[in-house]
């Protein structure tokens, strides 16, 4: 019996990501950081009175917000995380997997043909989504990494800059290079602190400057190929100082790839939304660094993430 539960609070789980979705797009968690009725939120949102009644009280059910009397109210969990403006805020992110919800629809033909479904795509909150992620551990990613020997840092595929800011912060020049659309928001996040530049392009094939004494290459390789990944890392080796480092930072997953559960959903993902791009194994990345021809590679595990460093010999 305990098993068929399982098996359909497992089939059934799509009900509450979609309602916590809807919730998002429609910014209630907005609207209820002060307690409002039912016909008040629909009034605000225009939208159906008994449609809203009936998803706010799954809301309440959920967990996420309160109801006392008539009145609907934000719970803390809301407050400190769905309520747009606050610093660990995670609509983005949230909007992001509602993107992903759609692709993974047609996971069915995508397992059939082996080629993704990236029809739905929404690069804003992709982006502000990687901020929402990484504001929760750039600081102790940055601290196991190590700055005692850098001034310069390249951050490839820095994303909204989450790192590069915390980098600068602590007194390291810093060039975030991304795509021109990526840019475009890091400039948001990042744009006024004086030790970061910005470098627009496509790493697998235009130029990324040099002398760096750290190249980050953060939440990268999942996208890619193991041979576009080797490509990447022997150009980036160029691009460092005589001793300098690279540091991988990449989603954990063991030799089996099956575990934990949060590596095996995400090579899901990146089946779904990419040509060739999975979740890899330290010893799968390790080999690479080795065969670009880097040294000294340690590794660190820190909870879902795990840090590579390797140097570049003299
Ligand atoms: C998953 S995000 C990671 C962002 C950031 N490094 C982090 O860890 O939060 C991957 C980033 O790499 C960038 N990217 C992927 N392929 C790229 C390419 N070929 N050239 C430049 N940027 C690329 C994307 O635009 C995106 O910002």
């Amino acid at each position: 019996m305990e098993g068929i539960i399982a098996l359909r609070s497992l089939a059934g789980g799509f009900r509450q990501s979609r309602i916590l979705f809807t919730a998002n797009n429609l910014r209630i968690f907005d609207l209820l950081n002060k307690p409002k009725s039912a016909k008040a939120t629909a009034a605000k949102l225009g939208t159906d009175l008994r449609a809203t009644s009936i998803l706010l009280d799954a809301l309440v059910s959920m967990g996420l917000i309160k109801k006392d009397g008539s009145l609907y109210e934000n719970l803390p969990v809301s407050s400190k995380y769905l309520q747009s403006g606050r610093p660990e805020y995670q609509g983005d992110i949230i909007s992001h997997f509602d993107t992903l919800w759609n692709n993974w629809s047609s996971l069915d033909t995508v397992v059939k043909t082996g080629k993704p479904n990236r029809t739905a795509a929404n690069h804003d909150s992709f982006i502000r989504g990687m901020h929402n992620l990484s504001v929760f551990k750039a600081k102790y990613i940055i601290d196991a990494i190590g700055l005692t020997d850098v001034t310069t840092a390249i951050d490839i595929g820095g994303g909204p800059g989450t790192y590069a800011i915390e980098l600068a912060r602590r007194g390291v020049d810093v060039t975030l290079f991304d795509r021109p659309d990526t840019i475009a928001i890091a400039k948001e996040y990042a744009g006024g602190l004086a030790n970061v530049t910005f470098m627009e392009g496509d790493f697998l094939v235009d130029t990324i400057g040099k002398g760096y004494d750290l190249a980050f290459i953060s939440q990268v390789f999942h996208s890619y190929t193991p041979a576009e990944n080797i490509r990447l890392i022997k150009k980036v080796k160029k691009s460092l100082n005589k001793n300098g480092r690279i540091a991988v930072q990449e989603f954990f997953i063991e030799d089996n790839m099956s575990e934990p559960l949060e590596g095996a959903l995400f090579a899901v993902n990146m089946l779904v939304n990419t040509e060739g791009g999975r979740c890899y194994s330290v010893n799968e990345m390790q080999s690479w660094l080795n065969k670009a021809g880097l040294t000294s590679v340690t590794t660190s595990r820190l909870n879902e993430a795990v840090i590579i460093t390797a140097r570049a010999a003299g």
